[in-house]
């Protein structure tokens, strides 16, 4: 597959034209506006994740790669130990602004073992390194979508009803999406699925952005809200869960938006296979199992106020805000990567995944 810098441009994310910035469509602003941020600093880009106008694990990743060049070619005239200072602690910053998605961690760390396997480069070679390998990691990405598209399509028939959760879909990744990958995919080639959108409470990930972009791609889609899934479940009309992810343990355990768990319960009650789909820098060998992976607590105001005309809360009250949950690799069918469909036993089948691969 040939990936072009149009495909790059394509993105959620990409490098501006001029190439000193990033760019973002806002997140937080669709589907009503597009809006495209151009981000220049640190802060600008830690914002940007935190606030979730740049969100979904993948896209989070791409991002910081492309922040990471950025913020060198800004430093291009500093002495060498303080520009390699300087990107450490530019990436320290960028990896503390969200800590559950691995692919954040992932790519800024990739970015600033350019500058160690290179300790004898002058700056001006780094700054070119480290704008070729965030291309890299952009261009990877679109490449295991692609991958991740062709293997999740061998496990669905047309017709079938494919219920999701959250967004894992272009704007949380490059071109197909993860779990959206096999129905943007089998609509290229004709084959029509049936799929239900949870909204996805308190940010509205299902809502404002899978069913945006399913919609504006001529599937079927069917927006429910997260408590609807059991009933959906219950007439037969789901016949596939596919979920993304944002870290998956080295037992097949993974995290992704809150409420995952729940729908892998409900799938495992009404017998319908769940799948998660996610590219290899999701899954973090290092990580033992779920009860390892920090999940990120979020403003209160997420529930109370937020999206309503007036708070549909009194304003004090107590909120628990995770903003993911961890499924237990008890309840998953398949993982679905890049490198191939792995069955259980996880922990086995995920490394040979790895030793395989390498
Ligand atoms: O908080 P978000 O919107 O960044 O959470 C994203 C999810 O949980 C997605 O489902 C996950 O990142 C997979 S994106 C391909």
């Amino acid at each position: 597959m040939t990936v072009t810098n149009a495909d790059r441009m394509e993105c959620s994310v990409h490098l501006s034209a001029d190439g000193r910035a990033v760019e973002i469509l806002d997140q937080t602003q669709l589907p009503n506006r597009t809006v495209t941020l151009r981000l220049t600093t640190a802060r600008e880009v830690y914002d940007a994740i935190r606030t979730l106008a740049v969100r979904g694990a993948p896209a989070i990743g791409i991002c910081a790669g492309y922040a990471m060049y950025v913020l060198a070619l800004q430093r291009r005239d500093l002495p060498g130990p303080a520009f390699r200072a300087a990107m450490e602690a530019d990436g320290a910053f960028l990896i503390s602004s969200r800590p559950t998605a691995v692919n954040l961690s992932w790519a800024v760390q990739r970015m600033l073992r350019v500058l160690s396997d290179h300790a004898d480069a002058s700056v001006a070679a780094c700054v070119e390194l480290l704008r070729r390998e965030s291309l890299a990691i952009h261009t990877e990405d679109i490449e295991m979508c692609r991958r991740i598209a062709e293997y999740g399509l061998t496990l669905v028939q047309p017709g079938d009803g494919i219920l999701t959760h959250c967004n894992a879909g272009p704007l949380a990744t490059s071109k197909y999406g993860t779990a959206t990958g096999p129905i943007f995919l089998g609509r290229e080639r004709g084959m029509a699925f049936r799929v239900f959108a949870d909204e996805t409470r308190p940010l509205l990930q299902g809502a404002r952005l899978t069913a945006y972009e399913l919609e504006r791609a001529g599937v079927d889609v069917t927006l429910i809200c997260d408590n609807m899934a059991s009933v959906v479940m219950k007439q037969g009309w789901v016949q596939a869960c596919f979920v993304g992810c944002d870290r998956i343990a080295a037992n097949g355990d993974f995290a992704n938006k809150i409420g995952t768990s729940g729908v892998a319960i409900l799938a495992k009650h009404y017998g319908i296979p769940f799948y998660t789909l996610g590219p290899s820098s999701t899954i973090d060998m290092a990580c033992p199992t779920g009860a390892e992976i920090r999940i990120e607590q979020r403003d209160p105001d997420e529930i109370r106020t937020m999206w309503y005309r007036e708070p549909m809360a009194p304003p004090g009250v107590k909120c628990y805000n995770p903003a993911f949950d961890v499924t237990d690799h008890t309840l998953l069918t398949a993982i679905v990567t890049d490198r191939g469909i792995v069955y259980p036993p996880f922990d086995v089948n995920l490394k040979n995944l790895f030793e395989q691969s390498e």
